[in-house]
């Protein structure tokens, strides 16, 4: 049996848990750090499994990449490999945004097409649409996309169909160091772009816009290494957040901003959690039996996809119906038969669940298809009767560092049998 996670349910969680910088801005600022030669510091870094995959695809580039404690130093060379193999792209689909840097730096791209994964299709059109209106030509050969472009990339204006986290992020590796300026229309206006704009800037870079659906971004001749923190993992807050409610527990989570996190923390609010909120915390607690409540999933500032498993998890014990709109994914509901074998009654149909809410759920051996449904059938067992098994306990470990045990400081029985 793989590594899994035995979990006995029924305590309210109780504590405060402290969390770590985004997943899903660290993946990007590390990539981001190709884009200037030289000795990069990345602060408040998760030891988590895909910064362990990002790492290796940064090492095929040429980099070299130390972790110490959750500082990471990656160290780029003045002449760079261009490419990242299949195995690497396949195990961690965000390798695709080192098409921009890669283009930007050395005028050309080996990169294996990323495919569907559990999620869904995932097509990358955006991507490689974008930087061909910057100059860029791509074939696809054997499985590989092959990007080239004479001299520099050219700034130009792009209007995205969708407002794509990973698009956004090439378009601006692109357009900081291409020529003349780039106009990012429909930008995605994730906190985690925010961010990555922040570092971009600490490198020399010229954008204007960020967190707005307009990025205009003056291209530079080079940009310089930096240090830079990593904004917490609204998230991994996010999760620990539903952990305390559907335990009707009473958690704080720390090192997180409750600002990122606006939305789903109303959603919360809604089916009677109380929470309060500080400068970097939030507390808590939830009701015995949530309130049922709709949602609908959205790009920032709407609610985050990444959190709608967590929230069927504890919707399905609430009083009433509830009905979840998936609007970004069209396979994420895959993990809805586990929970089913739990007891929960949720019907699917195209994107959207309708939620029964059951008085209770009882503990069974589940296996975690992605992250965010690992962390959902985790916390379904926080509640459940008796004794549940999650098995596949590597999806978790891409995205959250000691999960098993920050439930465990929060008075939760987890063991992990590796
Ligand atoms: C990032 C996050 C992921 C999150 C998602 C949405 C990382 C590592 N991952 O993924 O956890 O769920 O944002 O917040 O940061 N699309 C196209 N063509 C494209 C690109 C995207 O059709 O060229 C579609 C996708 O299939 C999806 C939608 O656009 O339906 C949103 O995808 P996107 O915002 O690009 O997500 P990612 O950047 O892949």
């Amino acid at each position: 049996m793989t590594a899994h996670l035995v979990i006995k349910g029924g305590t309210p969680l109780r504590g405060t848990v402290g969390v770590l910088g985004a997943k899903n801005a660290v993946l990007k600022e590390m990539v981001a750090c190709l884009l200037a030669p030289g000795r990069h510091r990345l602060g408040n870094v998760p030891g988590i499994l895909d910064v362990e995959l990002m790492c290796q695809v940064l090492t095929h580039t040429g980099c070299n990449v130390k972790q110490e404690g959750h500082d990471l130093f990656v160290v780029v060379p003045e002449e760079l490999n261009p490419e990242a193999p299949i195995d690497l792209v396949r195990q961690m689909r965000a390798s695709i945004v080192v098409l921009g840097p890669l283009l930007a730096r050395c005028g050309q791209a080996r990169v294996a097409l990323p495919g569907g994964d559990d999620l869904g299709a995932r097509p990358i059109d955006m991507h490689t649409g974008g930087l061909e209106r910057m100059g860029a030509d791509f074939e696809l050969v054997h499985g590989e996309l092959v990007g080239r472009v004479e001299g520099r990339l050219r700034g130009t204006e792009i209007e995205l169909p969708f407002p794509s986290v990973g698009a956004t992020e090439n378009m601006l590796f692109a357009g900081v160091l291409a020529e003349g300026e780039t106009v990012i229309v429909n930008a995605a206006r994730e906190p985690e772009i925010v961010d990555l704009i922040s570092q971009l800037q600490g490198m020399g870079a010229q954008i204007e816009g960020a967190g707005t659906s307009i990025v205009t971004v003056k291209g530079v001749d080079a940009l310089s290494p930096n240090d830079h923190v990593v904004i917490p993992d609204r998230l991994e807050a996010g999760t620990y957040a539903v952990a305390g409610a559907i335990t009707a527990g009473d958690v704080t989570v720390t090192g997180c901003r409750p600002e990122d996190l606006r939305m789903e923390l109303r959603k919360l609010e809604d089916t009677g959690a109380e929470i309060e909120r500080g400068d970097g915390w939030l507390r808590i607690v939830g009701p015995e039996r949530p309130k049922a409540v709709d949602l609908a999933t959205l790009p920032f500032p709407g609610f985050h996809t990444d959190m709608h498993p967590q929230m069927v998890a504890y919707l399905s014990i609430a009083e009433g119906t509830s009905v979840v709109t998936e609007n970004l994914y069209d396979a994420r509901f895959r993990y809805v038969g586990e929970l089913a074998r739990m007891g929960a009654d949720i019907v699917t149909e195209a994107q959207h669940a309708v939620i029964r809410g059951v008085e209770s759920l009882s503990g069974c051996p589940v296996l975690a298809p992605d992250i965010r449904a690992g962390a959902a059938l985790a916390i379904a067992g926080l509640r459940a009767e008796g004794i549940t098994e999650v098995g596949e306990v590597s999806h978790i470990d891409r995205g959250y560092e000691g999960f098993a045990e920050r439930l465990n400081a929060l008075g939760a029985s987890v063991e992990r049998h590796d």
